[in-house]
């Protein structure tokens, strides 16, 4: 591994920049094979800073061509190159800087900086790609005005766009063209964008709340126009949105969104011209599904947010990252509730002009809308954040170190982020959240700033609404890592009529922590926990806490340890714990599992009704991961059973809650409960329980299925969506057995599927369940159908990847299709991630197949794209808590590529850690 490379930066390291950069003009002679790039700074000294300070530029990857100072040529000895750096020295207290430079985009395989994707040029500059460009100060504390020439040959590139506003366009001779953009707005460098090439563009106009007109763009591939109109008008709603719940406009004349192919991540807030990964742009109900619908709302709501969050007030470091993400994903979570309980509302008209089921079913999906959202986020929470935080990445959401700083675009920094943000606007209330945020607003517009200063505006408001408090020890949740677990002990006096609730926290150190000694002591966190408590025959009792009567309280743990008391209970009664997932903590409670039944179906809290019955199964599957014979059918609890009966004969409860409700708990969840952990043992199980539901429910699957059909033109509106998932879900179930009267439907739905999310999932079961021929006839005529549709064939290899029946050897000759290349982080996605990342049951197998596939993998992808190598590389997170003939061949695979000499800097800090902090772990 390469030792030069492992340079720790702290968070405690921070200086300000000693330069001011108040404009930037770029110039761009744009051509794969090489684009010259002037950049001209007005730079100025900070008032204070020594005469002698030098001037340190970023710059990597990029052949410099000429330097000047107020232009003249800067002489030799007055400035230094090195692979990574270009430093000035003598500059007067202000001056003007021109730097020509050269970079390659058609070799740019990273997808950081400027790169070719199809036949059109993109950016990606966050967090370090600006230095990839040209040299500069790229740190997001140096914001700078921007004003960007374009210039190219016209028939390649007729659309040549950049941040802000198009001040003008000019023919050019020999049939090059140019255009000149200019950001009104200062911003850091990880903002800037470009765009070249050909493109559909579908647009509107729209009015801001103030009145101003502003145009919304979609661009995309020629020929995809038919697929943008979903993400446009996500893009409207997300515009709407932002200004009625936070007062917040559009700032700029025109707002872009372009789709390109070739992307690291989901999409980039760049300053009025966003840039997105295709799958989250284009959508038809053909090739599209439920989900991807919902993803584009979301991912357009969120980087249209960050207009404000992230771009109007941003980050000082990148150690402050959850500033922007945490409170952006908060953000784009609540858009998404706020959007399906709208469409909700607004089909009341309808339904009220239609039969009384169908608005008895309207109001079921009104009442639990918001509750389907936070079932979904706190599942992906739990299935990849938690098990972060308890491996050797482990790190709070505010870091206090990192050797990549692309390694940190995490689980944690964004998701449990959110549950951060979303914890102070639980304590503060929806009117004392927004009054933070007017304030944050008000005083850190147009800066660089940190978590910290975020606090403060929120600590303002809280210490207003409860005198002698304050949130010193909330910050804890921004310093410390790891998932605390909270104890509950219910104690109950018949005599008095009094029960008593006592709350117990502890949190193991993790990650780092584990290597800072002794003296490293970790403190309480402040924990809103919600509850309530549910009389033995399920009524809800009346709590009083502070002189307040409800059915839900929220107690403030603020201590390892604090007790609670409600009087006038008159039985035991059965807690229900964290309430609306109120914070993101492990509870700890043993209820029986009559009780669980209890709560999973009288809890009038819709969240923690859900957890209750996945707490059922959860101790079902893993049960049986434990003790089973993998070859015996399973016995399954009557309390499950019936659960899952229950659930499925009470109509009156929502599709998509149901849905929910009766899926299976997913592995990466369980798995963290399970020692030694066997991954393939417990997809097993989790299979075999499955298909005993699917054999002892099967009429009630099947009527579940019949009943919600959803017949009529496709639309990806909350009710229909809900009705899919709950039919597709009873099919899966009938097909789990693998019996013809199931598969047949399977195949009925697949022949006749008029929507992309049906197709799927009938399709998915077919490679699941049916025989090999049915299972290659079907994906034979998906793949003939869809070959020209890059998205669908994402599908195809990923159905594949994650099949029950793919194996190592199928997975490795599906890498030489035509189709597959490492070029394209989506495909890589879809094949190798799908197989290593969620196929336990062929990935984990005891001979070790599958982690030379990976090995193989990782030694050609490093190369080709580091950032998602690293991504990667955290398969083995937790190898070191598997039983032991895994984890002897988990750690051979990582020192195999631990050994190599030329790896990235991202990938040997996730290898590395890996390694250090596994050993640790392992003892
Ligand atoms: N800031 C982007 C977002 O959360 C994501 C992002 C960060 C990104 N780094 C990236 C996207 C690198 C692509 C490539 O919305
Ligand atoms: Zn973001």
């Amino acid at each position: 591994m390469q030792t030069d490379s492992a340079i720790t930066i702290h968070r405690s390291d921070y200086r300000p920049y000693p330069f001011r950069i108040e404009t930037v003009q770029l110039a761009f002679d744009l051509d794969p094979a090489g684009t010259r790039v002037r950049n001209t700074l007005r730079l100025q000294r900070v008032p204070g800073t020594p005469a002698n300070t030098l001037l340190v530029l970023d710059g990597e990857d990029i052949e410099l061509l000429g330097l000047s100072l107020d232009g003249q040529p800067v002489e030799a000895a007055r400035y230094r190159l090195d692979a990574r750096t270009l430093s000035v020295a003598g500059l007067p207290e202000s001056c003007t800087l021109t730097i020509d430079s050269l970079c390659r985009p058609d070799a740019n395989t990273k997808l950081m900086g400027l790169y070719v994707s199809g036949e059109s040029l993109f950016t990606q500059c966050e967090a370090e790609g600006f230095r990839r460009i040209t040299w500069f100060p790229d740190r997001p504390d140096v914001m700078s005005r921007y004003q960007v020439t374009l210039r190219a040959d016209k028939n390649a590139y007729p659309v040549m766009l950049s941040n802000g506003n198009l001040i003008s366009s000019t023919e050019l001779p020999d049939s090059r063209h140019e255009t000149v953009w200019e950001d009104p707005f200062p911003k850091p460098s990880y903002l800037f964008a470009l765009v070249a090439g050909r493109f559909a563009c579908r647009q509107k106009t729209t009015h801001t709340a103030s009145g101003r007109e502003v145009l919304l763009q979609v661009y995309s591939d020629p020929g995809s126009e038919a697929q943008t109109e979903w993400a446009l008008d996500s893009l409207e709603r997300a515009l709407r949105w932002d200004e009625q719940r936070f007062g917040l406009e559009l700032d700029l004349d025109r707002f872009m969104v372009v789709a390109t192919r070739d992307f690291n991540m989901g999409a980039m807030e760049n300053k009025g011209l966003n840039i997105f990964n295709a799958a989250y742009v284009l959508a038809h109900p053909d090739s599209a599904t439920d989900a991807n619908y919902e993803a584009i709302e979301s991912v357009i709501g969120h980087e249209y947010f960050h207009n404000w969050t992230g771009n109007r007030v941003t980050c000082r470091d990148w150690f402050q990252l959850s500033l922007k993400e945490g409170l952006t994903v908060f953000r784009d979570q609540e858009f998404t509730a706020d959007m399906m309980a709208e469409a909700l509302q607004r089909r009341e008209e309808d339904a009220a002009a239609g039969s009384s089921a169908a608005l008895a079913q309207l109001r079921a999906a009104q009442a639990s809308a918001r509750a389907v959202k936070r079932i979904d986020d706190v599942i992906a929470l739990r299935a990849a954040q938690f098990p972060e935080d308890a491996g050797p990445m482990a790190h709070p959401i505010r870091p206090e170190s990192y050797q990549e700083i692309g390694n940190f675009y995490t689980a944690t920094v964004y998701e449990k982020g959110a549950e951060v943000i979303r914890m102070q606007h639980r304590l503060l209330g929806e009117a004392g959240f927004r009054q933070g945020m007017d304030d944050y607003f008000a005083r850190f517009d147009g800066q660089a700033v940190t978590c910290d200063d975020f606090v403060d505006t929120m600590e303002a408001v809280y210490t207003r609404q409860h005198p002698g408090q304050d949130f010193s020890i909330f910050r804890r949740w921004y310093a410390q890592a790891g998932t605390p677990r909270v104890k509950v002990t219910l104690a109950h006096d018949s005599a008095t009529q009094r029960c008593t609730i006592t709350l117990q926290q502890r949190c193991d150190k993790v990650g780092v922590e584990t290597q800072r000694g002794a003296d490293y002591v970790k403190h309480p966190f402040h924990i809103p926990f919600a509850l309530g408590l549910l009389a033995p025959d399920g009524t809800p009792l009346p709590l009083s806490l502070n002189g307040e009567q409800s059915d839900t309280v929220l107690l403030e743990l603020r201590e390892e340890q604090a007790q609670w008391h409600f009087d006038s209970i008159a039985q035991r009664p059965v807690p229900s714990l964290l309430r609306d997932f109120s914070a993101p903590v492990i509870v700890e409670y043993d209820w029986t599992d009559e009780e669980l039944a209890l709560l999973s179906e009288h809890d009038p809290d819709a969240f923690a009704r859900w957890e209750a019955g996945q707490e059922l199964a959860a101790r079902e599957i893993l049960r049986h991961a434990r003790d089973m014979d993998l070859d015996e059918p399973v016995t399954l609890s009557a309390s499950l059973v019936r659960a899952w009966a229950t659930l499925l004969h009470t109509p009156a409860l929502d599709p998509a809650y149901r849905a929910r409700a009766l899926a299976l708990p997913l592995e990466k969840t369980l798995l963290e409960r399970m020692r030694p952990m066997h991954p393939g043992r417990l997809a097993a199980a989790r299979l075999a329980v499955r298909a005993e539901l699917g054999r002892q429910l099967g009429s009630l699957w099947l009527q579940t299925y019949h009943e919600n059909m959803t017949p009529g033109a496709y639309s990806p509106d909350p009710l229909s969506t809900g009705r899919r998932s709950l039919k597709n879900l009873a099919l899966s179930y009938l097909c789990a057995p693998r019996k013809q009267d199931g598969l047949s439907l399977a195949q009925q739905q697949f022949q006749k599927a008029g929507n992309m999310t049906d197709s799927l999932a009938a399709l998915a079961c077919l490679v699941n369940d049916a025989d090999t021929i049915v299972a290659q006839n079907a994906l034979g005529d998906f793949y003939t159908r869809w070959h020209h549709d890059p998205l669908v064939v994402d599908k195809w290899f990923a159905v594949q990847a994650a099949s029950c029946n793919s194996t190592v050897a199928l997975v490795r000759k599906l890498t030489q299709h035509p189709a597959f290349t490492l070029l394209t982080p989506n495909r890589v996605r879809a094949l190798v991630f799908q197989f290593c990342m969620n196929n336990a049951l062929n990935f984990h197998t005891e001979e070790g197949a599958g982690y030379a596939f990976w090995a193989e993998q990782m030694l050609l992808l490093d190369p080709v794209n580091p950032e998602i190598a690293a991504r990667l590389a955290r398969v083995f997170d937790r190898w070191s808590l598997h039983a032991p003939e895994l984890r002897e061949k988990m750690l051979a695979a990582l020192e195999l590529i631990a050994a190599e000499p030329s790896l990235s800097r991202n990938t040997s800090e996730i290898i590395q850690k890996s390694l250090n902090l596994g050993a640790l772990e392992a003892k």
